[in-house]
């Protein structure tokens, strides 16, 4: 085995949500060591989280622009190479700015930033120092999702002719109707979250499982967004009719108030031939229907699957693995682009999906504020 890749990480600190499924998919796979990072802006927290998981403390910084001005200090052979951005979303943009003109890789969790400018101006630094750049839209590491790529590219279910993906969490019925609640968590505050929530957090992962399992282009949308009270500015719900590069329609349905769902992202993609239903709560099962046919089951590590979806599995058929393992399949296909190896295009969605999303999200936010009316998706 080759050195492990030098691994930093900003944010996912003890406190938070996303933090821990980075750091066992980094593990997962042997290809990762972390290093150092910033993990919370206060110190003694910052510094306690890295005691607490064992990292030495020499390489924990106070902020991400010390990080980046003692990092490259040091010797190639010793300094991060990768840096996972896991804090907030209006922290991704300045972040992955000095990462990338620095010269290092990036892993970023979605959404990109926080406007579609600022993800240009990051696409424009990252082609210029030709790093690598995930952004993780995480389910799409599912075994089950990968198959359903490779079901699509070899054509088993004809012309995609309806798409339907639901995304529902109930999550945030206990802060939307509290006042004091809703003004100050960070997901409703534009300033930290950018000028969505849940399309933003949510729905731009319905809208980049379309575009990853299909392989065409979401062209237009319009949406019906709803925001329950007169002082909250952040929608928390919403309803978006879209039309696909092929002619295809469908929709995106998203929701925060969808009351007792936990995260319910259900996929269902209805070509000619065949229609393909995946839910994210039972992910290792995939259903496939043809008309007049008994309903298929497939499920991870079978033979029949594809060599990407196989590629995400560890286990023999029958030992179900779940969001860590997709998340480690991502972490993996980066691993194979950072040493310059082989890997399939499915491995790991990429800053050009991450811009994508934002576009996404911006017309998605114009289309309700201008009274509900189609909007292009460059
Ligand atoms: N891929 C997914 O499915 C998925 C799921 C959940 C969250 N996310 C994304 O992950 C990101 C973080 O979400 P979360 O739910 O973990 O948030 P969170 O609020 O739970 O945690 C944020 C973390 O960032 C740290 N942080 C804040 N400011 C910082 C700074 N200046 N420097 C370093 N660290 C700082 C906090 O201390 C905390 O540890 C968001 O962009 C979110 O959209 C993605």
């Amino acid at each position: 085995m080759g050195a492990k890749i030098k691994l930093g990480i900003l944010g996912g600190g003890g406190d938070s949500l996303i933090g821990v499924l980075h750091r066992v998919a980094s593990n997962m796979f042997d290809q990762y060591e972390i290093v150092g990072g910033v993990f919370n802006p206060v110190w003694e927290k910052n510094i306690g989280f890295a005691e607490q998981i064992g990292l030495p403390v020499s390489r924990i910084y106070k902020d991400f622009e010390t990080l980046i001005s003692e990092e490259v200090k040091l010797p190639e052979n010793e300094r991060m190479q990768v840096v996972s951005i896991l804090t907030p979303n209006f922290l991704h943009f300045p972040m992955a700015k000095k990462l990338l003109e620095n010269g290092f890789h990036i892993i970023c969790e979605k959404p990109l930033t926080t406007s579609y400018e600022e993800a240009l101006i990051l696409k424009e630094i990252q082609e210029l120092t030709k790093t690598v750049f995930a952004v993780t839209y995480t389910y799409t590491g599912y075994p089950m999702v990968r198959q359903m790529r490779k079901l699509v590219e070899s054509d088993a279910l004809g012309k995609i002719q309806k798409v339907d993906v639901q995304y529902y969490q109930g999550w945030i019925n206990s802060i939307i109707h509290d006042p004091e609640k809703r003004a100050s968590t960070w997901r409703l505050q534009p300033d930290k979250s950018g000028i969505s929530c849940c399309i933003g957090d949510i729905g731009t992962h319905a809208f980049g499982m379309i575009e990853f399992v299909t392989g065409l282009q979401v062209s237009k949308v319009l949406s019906d967004l709803n925001y329950l009270y007169a002082d909250n500015v952040m929608d928390i719900d919403g309803t978006v009719l879209i039309h696909c590069s092929n002619g295809a329609k469908g929709v995106i349905r998203a929701s925060q108030i969808a009351t007792g769902e936990e995260n319910s992202i259900i996929v269902k993609i209805y070509g000619e031939k065949a229609g393909l239903k995946w839910e994210q709560e039972n992910p290792n099962y995939l259903y496939m229907m043809e008309e007049g046919q008994a309903i298929k089951v497939l499920k991870p590590g079978n033979g029949y699957n594809s060599e990407l979806s196989l590629d995400g599995t560890k286990l023999p058929p029958g030992h179900p693995e779940g969001i860590f393992d997709a998340m480690g399949n991502i972490y993996k296909g980066v691993a194979r682009a950072i040493k310059g190896e082989p890997y399939d295009s499915g491995e790991f969605p990429t800053i050009m999906d991450g811009i994508r999303g934002m576009n996404f999200i911006e017309q998605t936010i114009a289309s309700n504020a201008d009274g509900n009316v189609w909007k292009s998706i460059d």
